[in-house]
């Protein structure tokens, strides 16, 4: 029985302006990420997923593309994303790349064809409607950024639709023509050899045929984000993605052995409907609830629960931590935390996708007003996405070994011992306890494979058992700052293979297990063995 890569692998987040700079302007790039591959063979993760590198004026930092079939210059070139898709492939990392459906840039040569004139032979390809009785914008739809969805065109005297800036007009998904010229994007890189793509904004790719207006959010309270103040009906979720997932589905099957990865927020029984009738939908529809819930052992057990109990028979499941949107992981449930949400997110079944600088325990960085870069931030600070998509930190030399220029955004101020080069060299470090997960994770059947049933959980403990019956590793999380004692419902004589703390433990334990403050421990019943996958009753059907 063999697994999917994608089911067994662990894929990293690379924020490419972030993760490493080759050629001293302060901005990350394709060779720079080439360069650092070695450390991602040593840290052990078997794929990447790089945020976008098209062609791009930036004004959201990749996620407005205006030419889907090259690389922008600063990031490198087709030649350097070449040279360094066979780079991680000699080193058995797959390459996952960023695909923007949704949108594009307004530099498009499409949309600058779509808004030339009403009968541009594109113009169909955009989302363009005339103006409300009263000269407004068609509906009320307001933008994922701030403000209006809806930007008027002077010149050709219509509205066009816009999920997020006004630089990023909708393609209009409904045409035919625009899914063809999308589904050869995919098959242009497919042929490249990328392993898979992770679909931006996947589940908003259609809208109401109607374009009816969406209800008031009767949740929404003044102070949060004005797109929470209504519900985004009639401009997300459409019945209608379902058929636009099954089409990329079928390109990508075009193809051996690819994933596709989409980005959505919605409620998990919303979510797990995008694996698809008969699973021919997404193979993984990120399931970003970690990245929300609220840090206790309750409602982390509660998530668990229901995500594992909605899945469609046969979906695999997935877990995120941190991604370039939201606050990471150590910025939200704090350091010592961190360490416990990150044997979390190695030790629950499914694929977890980790994001760079999570390893390091990186933190919130304060950005000074004069620095922010972000669109989101410019509007409202609060909002702004830079402290997660702050520099990757190699060593404690001036720009961290990230570049020799000044970089684009701030470093953490502790950079000089938070960092790659001084966490490798301590046991004790989140670095060295998030590679042993890795590596451990890589070697254990249970882990990779296995199921997953909760043991027990209180207020500040979680303990579940990843595997079968006597092949099963058993992971307890004290999510206090207390100590506090486990009482072991399974029995047995556990011994201890990893703690958070990074010290050696690796005492057998009875029923009654100490466990310090923060502390995580993975442990490992007497037949556990790293390298058996044992004849399971059920094997779920490799793909
Ligand atoms: C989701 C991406 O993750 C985010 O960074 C981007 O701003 C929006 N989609 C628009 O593409």
């Amino acid at each position: 029985m063999s697994y999917s890569w994608w089911r067994v692998g662990t894929i990293y987040q690379i924020y490419p302006r972030s993760f490493q700079d080759s050629n001293g302007d302060g901005v990350g790039d394709l060779d720079g990420v080439r360069g650092r591959l070695d450390y991602l063979v040593w840290l052990g993760v078997d794929a990447i997923w790089i945020s976008p590198i098209y062609p791009s004026p930036m004004h959201d930092f990749g996620y407005d593309v205006a030419d889907y079939r090259d690389v922008d210059p600063i990031f490198g070139s087709l030649e350097s994303f070449d040279r360094l898709v066979g780079a991680a492939h000699a080193r058995q990392i797959k390459v996952i790349l960023d695909f923007v459906p949704n949108h594009t840039s307004i530099m498009h040569p499409w949309f600058i064809d779509s808004r030339r004139s009403r009968s541009s032979e594109k113009r169909d390809w955009y989302i363009w409607r005339d103006a409300a009785a009263d000269g407004g914008p068609p509906n009320n739809w307001l933008s994922n950024f701030g403000g209006s969805a809806w930007a008027w065109d002077e010149a050709t005297g219509q509205y066009y639709h816009h999920a997020f800036l006004a630089e990023q007009p909708d393609l209009n998904w409904r045409n035919p023509d625009v899914r063809a010229a999308m589904h050869d994007v995919l098959r242009f890189w497919s042929r490249r050899g990328v392993d898979g793509f992770r679909v931006d904004v996947v589940s908003d790719v259609i809208k109401d045929a109607a374009f009816r207006d969406n209800p008031l959010n009767p949740a929404w309270t003044p102070g949060e984000p004005e797109i929470r103040r209504l519900s985004p009906t009639y401009s997300t979720d459409r019945p209608e993605a379902h058929d636009v997932v099954a089409g990329f589905r079928r390109v990508i099957e075009e193809f051996d052995n690819r994933v596709l990865i989409g980005e959505i927020y919605l409620p998990i029984e919303r979510l797990v409907a995008y694996y698809g009738e008969n699973l021919l939908g997404l193979h993984l529809p990120f399931n970003f609830h970690l990245l929300s819930v609220a840090w206790t052992a309750p409602d982390v057990a509660a998530l668990i629960e229901t995500y594992e109990s909605a899945l469609p028979e046969g979906g695999w499941p997935n877990w995120v931590l941190s991604n370039h949107d939201r606050p990471r992981a150590a910025a939200r449930v704090g350091q010592e935390q961190a360490r416990v949400a990150a044997m979390l997110l190695l030790t629950l079944r499914g694929t977890p996708t980790l994001y760079y600088g999570d390893e390091l325990g990186v933190g919130h960085v304060e950005i000074p007003p004069d620095r922010i870069q972000d669109p989101c931030g410019k509007r409202d600070p609060g909002l702004g996405r830079d402290p997660s998509r702050t520099p990757m930190q190699w060593d404690a030399s001036p720009f961290a070994g990230f570049s020799t220029h000044a970089p684009w955004l701030p470093l953490t101020p502790d950079y000089e011992t938070r960092n790659v080069e001084v966490m490798r060299h301590d046991a004790t470090s989140i670095l060295s306890l998030v590679r042993s997960l890795l590596h451990y994770r890589r070697r254990s059947a249970a882990l990779k494979e296995g199921e997953w049933s909760l043991l027990s959980q209180d207020s500040s403990i979680l303990a579940y058992k990843r595997g079968w019956g006597e092949y099963s590793i058993i992971v307890v999380l004290n999510f206090s700052g207390l100590p506090r004692i486990w009482s072991n419902p399974a029995g047995g004589e556990p011994r201890i293979a990893i703690s958070t703390h990074g010290d050696r433990r690796a005492e057998a334990v009875g029923t009654t297990v100490p466990l310090r403050a923060n502390e995580g421990l993975m442990m490992e019943t007497a037949r556990a063995s790293n390298d058996v996958t044992p004849n399971k009753p059920t094997d779920p059907a490799s793909s």
